[in-house]
């Protein structure tokens, strides 16, 4: 490991220690040090602003630091345990390249703010990219729901037929859902959106920092103003990130609840797409629906995650290296949300709708409840139509299924979907 920034003369620090204290740390860093290289190199301009470095060294340091950049992006520059973290591996850096330059970039900056600006920043990035596949995904959800707008299918309560239903309905409940979903991902990008470098370790530093202006270089909206509330953030603010994530991996995991179930032979109302589906090792026959399983279950892994980070902030005020333990199921959910989520546009397009089989499995028994509503629209009190036409469910037999979906014009449902409504808050959002 290259020279640890903090150490003191005369004592070596024990290496199965350093091992415990570093453990995937720096391997994690990797998802934050493209931000961290920016957000240092901000640092840096931010100094010479206010005339703590030489402007000649300002230039130095943020061409070097491009540098880097450019090296991590072919490949050239590895982070690995060499460097006890990212932060190490960007002074180490710079000071192999500039000499003493390179390390006058730490002044009124700890590792603290350093690791929540960076974390901040790769957060920031991830919500943008799920908000984006979210609303392609609600955008796939609401062409399915068009394309087969008013094909009757069974609508299920407690998975038992209940009435009739629509394609159009059920592939627009996914449009609305991931919208909606998409709206609050924007909502917790907005409440992160603030700029916690130059807190320094927690209390702020002795120098008039430019901090609005190394905000501003950042793209952040606003600074975190109290030093002690930055790291206070750090875990809650990750905790939320996840929080919105969890909803669309539930999101999804009922769309991959509805698809393995309707692919079983018992239903048989959709084909997966075949490039999808797995077989068997043993059985020879076997078609099994493994995507829409295991993205069902990846919403377990953002649950578990947002069980681990609130086991570790039981703290007090102000750093403790527990916070370190913030990074991995942060990393780990990112990946897996947005591995799974830019699936699904795609498998809503190619997954086959077999509206023959959805629409013979609307028996008559289901146009009980419309019955009801006739005759109590017509005069009946609703509880004597409800046990009038409960005593007489066999005679329900002849009834057409088109007939049951096209009157069924309350706001939302089949016969009044109001996809342009959904569409105009997809496209808000696309435009944000
Ligand atoms: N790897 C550390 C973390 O994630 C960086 C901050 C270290 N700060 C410190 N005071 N030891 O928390």
């Amino acid at each position: 490991m290259s020279r640890l920034l903090w150490q003191k003369a005369g004592v070596t620090t024990d290496a199965e220690v350093m091992r415990f204290l570093a453990g995937d740390d720096v391997i994690l860093d990797r998802e934050l040090f493209p931000f961290d290289i920016r957000a240092t190199a901000a640092h840096a301009q931010g100094l010479a602003l206010r005339g703590l470095l030489a402007s000649n060294d300002a230039e130095a340091i943020v061409a070097a630091l491009q540098d880097l950049d450019a090296e991590w992006s072919r490949g050239t520059f590895v982070l690995d345990d060499r460097f006890e973290d990212g932060h190490s591996a960007i002074e180490s850096y710079l000071t192999e390249r500039l000499g003493e330059v390179g390390g006058r970039v730490h002044l009124g900056r700890s590792r603290n703010d350093q690791v929540l600006v960076a974390t901040r920043l790769y957060m920031i990035h991830a919500l943008d990219t799920l908000r984006a596949t979210l609303t392609q995904s609600a955008r796939a959800a609401l062409d399915r729901a068009r394309r087969d707008e008013m094909a009757p299918m069974p609508g299920y309560t407690h998975l038992q037929r209940a009435v009739p239903s629509t394609v159009g309905l059920w592939m627009a409940s996914f449009a609305e859902s991931f919208t909606e979903t998409a709206e609050l991902v924007a909502m917790t990008r907005r409440w992160i959106d603030a700029c916690p470098l130059g807190t320094a370790a927690g209390y702020g530093v002795n120098l008039p920092l430019p901090r609005q202006q190394v905000s501003e270089t950042l793209g952040f909206a606003r600074i975190v103003i109290n030093p002690m509330a930055a790291q206070a953030s750090r875990g809650k603010h990750e905790l939320q990130v996840l929080a919105a994530m969890w909803q669309a991996m539930q999101d999804i995991r009922r769309l991959a609840w509805d698809l393995s179930i309707f692919s079983t032979a018992e239903f048989d109302f959709v084909r997966m797409p075949p490039e999808t589906v797995t077989g068997s090792s043993i059985m020879p026959n076997k078609k099994n629906p493994d995507l829409a399983e295991l993205l069902r279950a990846s919403c377990a892994v953002v649950g578990g995650a947002m069980t681990e980070l609130q086991q570790v902030l039981s703290l007090p005020s102000g750093y403790h290296r527990d916070l370190q333990l913030t990074k991995a199921p942060l990393v780990r959910s990112v990946r897996v949300t947005c591995d799974a989520i830019r699936l699904v546009p795609d498998l809503l397009r190619r997954t086959e709708f077999k509206l023959e089989n959805m629409r013979r499995a609307i028996d008559g028994t289901m146009m009980a409840t419309d019955r009801a509503v006739d005759l109590a629209a017509s005069g009946m009190s609703f509880r004597d139509a409800y046990r009038q036409v409960g005593d007489s469910l066999d005679s329900l037999t002849s009834a057409e299924p088109e007939e049951s979906v096209t009157a069924r014009v309350s706001p939302g449902a089949c016969a009044d979907l109001r996809l342009s409504e959904i569409e105009s808050r997809i496209a808000a959002l696309a435009a944000e």
